[in-house]
């Protein structure tokens, strides 16, 4: 859809004071002060997007980034000006980042709609930024491109290589089961995040670039080369370039996305074993767009799609080994007998047309995997449904224990993240392996859905040698995280979803095969509960307040329900 606003370049957006005529000549004005003539106010706008703050490790060296994004920019004959906007670091926020990804879309957007750009580069990378940026991006639908930081390089630990942060958990549970001492993991402490870019493993960072690219929101190649090479800076210059050439050709978002791209994005989900995170995300984004996708499409497709690409946490690969083996190109040349490949990107190509001249996965590399020699034959991403969760749960299969896929236990509850981290280790609770412990509040209502779900094994049987067991919440998991857990449950407990119901005791039930997840209670007796519920106040005043009041659930991809 064009904008409303049929100027261009610098009178684009003009600030009202009532007098188009001086609003213009002020303008020029300020931005004369800036260095600005005519002949450079002539010149097609690009906004740059810039996600770079002190308190985001993971965009350290988007400065220059963002220094080679407007060279490539003025080469092409357009003039680059860069804005900050919310910078969302997943360790360094409380008490989740997901709580303020709409935040920053609103931002982003209206920022966007605010001041004058024929197209935007946006420039994003760790976790939400990159879906909070195509969220703005699709609702504002001006000629965007994305630039993500890239992943970090894998660190080395005595001879390991180590990986944030499916290494930062797999090392702590060796920690809190007594293998590692205190002076080994504050080594691996030091060690596990070797330079800047994002976590170097599949997770959500990682997964969101990758699709970002599937989507044709991105140039060919530009998901996955790290942080710290000189292909990450020559990806911004061409996309400044491409900037320029989006604007020109007034292609937008809404002439790129289509309900193929969408599902090309799931297709490549699944091959990657990605982020469960990147679920919700595919669903805001496609809701802005105006595009149906539900989990029927994430079903359908995980029956057939299988994993091809052999990253932590479903493998054992790192982002750079992915890069090395030809990154997004060569992994959609293989997938291509699942993909639509008329759909659109940011080029002008179509996707079949990107494709041809990409060679298959070489026999030098294992990284990405041929269909006929897959990781996992298919069901990396499953979404359940069931009395537990009647609006569909996500399980993320690749990463779970084959052995507990069906299972049947007692439940033990936790009423909040809080009361996970203060009670999980106390040994009068009885847990034992068959249990399954459920975390409730944790939804986008009642805790803004933090990466919660995925509860630590409890310390006395983490010293037993337990590693897994099975987990329901409404919560979200990290993508680098792993076992058997169910997330996003909907409707949540906070909404009065049935994981509010749950009594220490009840029988949950969970059959992956069957896509099922239910709690084995009478109606009747959930009934009776179900009078006696007291939800729990929602904030009182600000963003959260704003955010509790109106996000929707995760399985329409917890956006704002006015967005
Ligand atoms: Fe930023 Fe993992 S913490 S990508």
């Amino acid at each position: 859809m064009p904008p409303s606003d049929k100027a261009s370049g610098i009178d684009r957006n003009l600030a009202s004071y009532g007098d188009k005529a001086f609003s213009r000549y002020l303008r020029r004005a300020f931005l004369a002060s800036a260095g600005y003539d005519r002949n450079d106010l002539e010149r097609p706008i690009i906004g740059i997007a810039d996600t770079s703050s002190d308190y985001n490790t993971c965009h350290r060296q988007m400065p220059e980034m963002v220094t080679a994004i407007k060279r490539g920019v003025l080469e092409a004959g357009g003039l680059p000006l860069a804005f900050p906007t919310i910078s969302l670091n997943e360790i360094l926020t409380s008490p989740t980042t997901m709580l303020f990804r709409n935040l920053a879309a609103m931002e982003t957007e209206e920022m966007i709609r605010a001041q004058p750009m024929d197209a935007v580069v946006l420039v994003g990378g760790c976790d939400k930024t990159v879906p909070a940026q195509a969220m703005a991006a699709i609702s504002a639908d001006i000629p965007a491109i994305h630039v993500v930081a890239g992943p970090m390089l894998a660190g080395n630990w005595r001879g390991q290589r180590l990986g944030a942060c499916t290494d930062c958990r797999r090392l702590w549970t060796e920690y809190r089961a007594g293998k590692i001492s205190e002076e080994e993991i504050r080594e691996i402490e030091a060690s596990l995040c070797a330079t800047g870019g994002t976590c170097m493993v599949m997770g959500t960072a990682s997964t969101m670039a990758c699709l970002i690219e599937t989507l044709g929101l991105m140039l060919p190649g530009g998901a996955a080369p790290p942080h710290a090479t000189g292909d990450r800076l020559k990806q911004c210059t061409a996309s400044g370039r491409c900037a320029v050439e989006l604007a020109q050709a007034n292609r937008y978002p809404s002439n790129i996305l289509s309900q193929g791209s969408f599902h090309n994005a799931l297709t490549v989900l699944l091959a990657l074993s990605g982020s469960t995170n990147a679920v919700v995300h595919l669903l805001a984004m496609a809701r802005r767009a105006g595009i149906s996708l539900t989990y029927d499409d994430l079903n359908r497709l995980s029956k057939k799609v299988p994993v091809l690409v052999d990253c932590k946490p479903a493998g054992v690969g790192y982002m750079e080994d992915f890069y090395h083996a030809g990154g997004v190109p060569v992994l959609l040349k293989e997938l291509s007998p699942f993909l639509d490949l008329e759909t659109m990107t940011v080029t002008g190509k179509t996707l079949g047309e990107t494709l041809d001249g990409i060679g298959m996965p070489g026999d030098w590399q294992s990284t990405i995997r041929t269909v006929d020699n897959p990781l996992v034959a298919s069901g990396a991403i499953v979404a359940v449904s069931g009395t537990l969760a009647p609006n569909g749960a996500v399980i993320k299969a690749a990463a779970a224990s084959p052995a507990l896929m069906r299972h049947q236990g007692p439940a033990v509850v936790f009423n909040s993240p809080e009361d996970a981290v203060d009670r999980i280790d106390d040994p009068a609770l009885g847990i034992t392996p068959d249990h399954v412990l459920v975390l409730r509040n944790a939804g986008p209502i009642g805790a803004g859905m933090p990466e919660a779900g995925s509860l630590p094994i409890p310390r006395h049987l983490a010293r037993q040698g337990v590693r897994d067991m099975v987990r329901v919440s409404d919560a979200r998991m990290s993508g680098t995280a792993y076992g058997t857990v169910v997330l996003h449950c909907a409707p949540e407990a906070a909404a009065g979803g049935p994981l509010a119901l749950v009594k220490n005791g009840d029988l949950i039930k969970l059959d992956v095969a069957a896509g099922r997840i239910d709690l084995l209670v009478e109606e009747e007796e959930l009934s009776r509960r179900r009078k006696d519920l007291v939800l729990s106040p929602i904030p009182k005043r600000g963003w959260a307040k704003l955010y509790a009041e109106h996000v929707l659930q995760a399985d329409e991809g917890a956006d704002l329900d006015f967005l």
